[in-house]
């Protein structure tokens, strides 16, 4: 499949799916606390999204994957399974929100910290979040994905962190994963040009150690291979004619 170019009308739904999806975030922010199992979170955002928003958690039943959004603590890299486990005083927490709203999909996530996490782990956070917003500042017709790639793995190398290969960003629309592969590493000058139109996400994994990750026995969880702490933040992006508008931006977030 080719890269999708969203219509208006398309992209009109695309922003109803994104505000949705941030709408979850700025839901689940204030059960985050000591104590609360993953699972619970799970439970709270399942029953937002399918009952006050009307919304399908994209994740639930998405090649096999078992609860409606992914909770990744501390090493986890991403795609953290919601479970018995209870957060604890220090942990960092990615939660990525994807919903289904009018056949479109909303991608977003963010990273939650418990108490006050050591000092790498908030330094990671804070190295993630950057790395995203140097992506999508970038967002313009006639850049390349290369360029972006790039950019992010500059700043992340020159902050002592490491970049994840294995998993990247990618095009978004009526399909949860389309093409282009977003990789937040990369060279100059390469990959795929931006046009108006494109629907993708930004999403870099950023590990406090290296770079290299190992899959758990469960299919899902990605953990760092060293157990340094991993941190990521996630936003669907439009290319517009002159620059980008983050579909996924919640009420007074300024890049
Ligand atoms: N939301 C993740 C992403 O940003 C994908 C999760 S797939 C799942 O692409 F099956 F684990 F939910
Ligand atoms: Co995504
Ligand atoms: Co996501």
């Amino acid at each position: 499949m080719a890269i999708t170019i969203k219509t208006p009308e398309e992209i009109e739904k695309m922003r109803v799916a994104g505000r949705l999806a941030a709408d979850v975030l700025d839901m689940i922010g204030p059960y985050v606390c000591d104590g609360v199992t993953t699972e619970e979170l799970n439970r709270i955002c399942h029953d937002y999204m399918v009952d006050v928003q009307g919304v399908i958690p994209a994740p639930l039943n998405y090649h096999g994957f078992p609860k409606s959004i992914c909770t990744s603590i501390n090493y986890v890299v991403c795609h953290g399974i919601p479970g018995p486990k209870k957060l604890k005083k220090g942990d960092v927490l990615n939660i990525d929100i994807t919903v289904i709203k009018d056949g479109f999909h909303g991608d977003t996530s963010r990273m939650f910290q418990v108490g006050t996490p050591p000092i790498v782990a908030q330094r990671v956070c804070q190295v993630s979040y950057e790395c995203m917003c140097i992506g999508i500042r970038m967002v313009r017709p006639g850049i390349r994905l290369g360029d972006i790639g790039h950019a992010i793995q500059q700043y992340a190398e020159a902050q002592h962190c490491s970049v994840v290969r294995e998993y990247c960003g990618h095009g978004i629309g009526r399909k949860f994963h389309e093409e282009p592969q977003v990789l937040h590493y990369g060279e100059v000058g390469t990959g795929v040009e931006l046009t108006p139109g494109m629907t993708f996400t930004i999403e870099p994994m950023i590990n406090a150690g290296k770079r290299h990750i190992k899959l758990l026995p469960d299919g899902w969880t990605v953990v760092t291979k060293d157990h340094s702490i991993s941190a990521q933040w996630e936003h669907t992006v439009l290319v517009t004619d002159t620059g980008y508008e983050i579909l996924t931006l919640h009420p007074g977030e300024t890049l």
